[in-house]
């Protein structure tokens, strides 16, 4: 198997998470790339082509067209159902399992963290798989798979809750909308006590999810970037591994615990 090599950034990253006692993993949507799961703004094609991510992501969206809105996450739900976790994933998984106590902390709306084996992840953003009512805020089940969707989506009216008929939503933080606060409470605290922060494909651009990292730079804790890109966390990185997730991940948990770096 070819061995990729281990530079200057890997090796001081390595260094880092081999010291570190408290880590937090906080990931974006460039986590799920190599898993085919298209990014937020890459899911609008076919019959949403023409729409917006910013204005489709909303609850006036869903008050003012909820077949629109209901189907396109429905689309992307059946996309993720589909995608299996990339060699990323696992190494996050990997790291939990080698510094108990990790916390992981995802914007992602996937499931790709737990099917990799990751327990608990922290959904700042809300998930495709916990939809509730819109006026009672009661869980509801997602629907049943089997129908499948045509590759350019289609429209869904969204199912009625079963306790008082208002339309079922999906479980997703919308544009405008508060963070779940518990989800909120515990990143804010785990980034707060953490020594080590691993911000992994995201933009940085996206608050308040944005301020974790800062957060944790603030109070002295050591930042490590995996981003192809660069992002306005370049400044408070203590190093920056430019890279895709799912073969930069795994080569820093081989230099740490498989001794590869050297
Ligand atoms: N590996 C690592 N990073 C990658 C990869 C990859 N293979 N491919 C792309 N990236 C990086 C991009 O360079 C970019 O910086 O992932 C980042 C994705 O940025 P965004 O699409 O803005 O995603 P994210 O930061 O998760 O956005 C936050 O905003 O789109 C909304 O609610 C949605 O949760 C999302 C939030």
């Amino acid at each position: 198997m070819d061995s990729i090599p281990v530079d200057q950034p890997l090796r001081e990253a390595a260094a880092l998470l081999g010291q570190a006692r408290r880590v937090v993993v906080f990931t974006g949507a460039g986590m799920s790339a190599e898993s085919g799961v298209p990014t937020f703004r890459d899911a609008l094609t076919g019959l949403w082509q023409r729409y917006d991510a910013q204005a489709l992501a909303t609850p006036e969206a869903f008050r003012a067209d909820p077949a629109l809105v209901w189907g396109w996450y429905e689309w992307r739900r059946h996309a993720v159902r589909r995608a299996r976790p990339n060699p990323g994933h696992l190494a996050v998984a990997a790291i939990q399992t080698r510094v108990p106590g990790t916390v992981l902390i995802t914007q992602n709306v996937d499931d790709l963290h737990e099917r990799a084996g990751s327990p608990d992840p922290v959904h700042l953003h809300g998930s495709l798989f916990a939809p509730r009512c819109s006026g009672c805020a009661r869980p509801a089940p997602s629907p049943d798979d089997a129908a499948g969707e045509p590759a350019d989506g289609r429209r869904v009216p969204p199912p009625g809750c079963a306790r008082c008929a208002a339309p079922v939503r999906p479980g997703v933080v919308w544009f405008g909308e508060a963070l779940p606060p518990e989800a909120l409470e515990t990143a804010v605290e785990a980034a707060s006590s953490c020594d080590l922060l691993l911000t992994v494909g995201t933009s940085g651009l996206v608050y308040p999810a944005a301020e974790i990292p800062q957060v944790a730079a603030r109070l002295g804790a050591a930042v490590i970037q995996v981003n192809p890109e660069q992002t306005p966390l370049d400044g408070i990185a203590e190093v920056n591994l430019r890279g895709a997730a799912a073969v930069v991940l795994p080569a820093l948990v081989d230099a740490v615990w498989v001794g590869a770096a050297g």
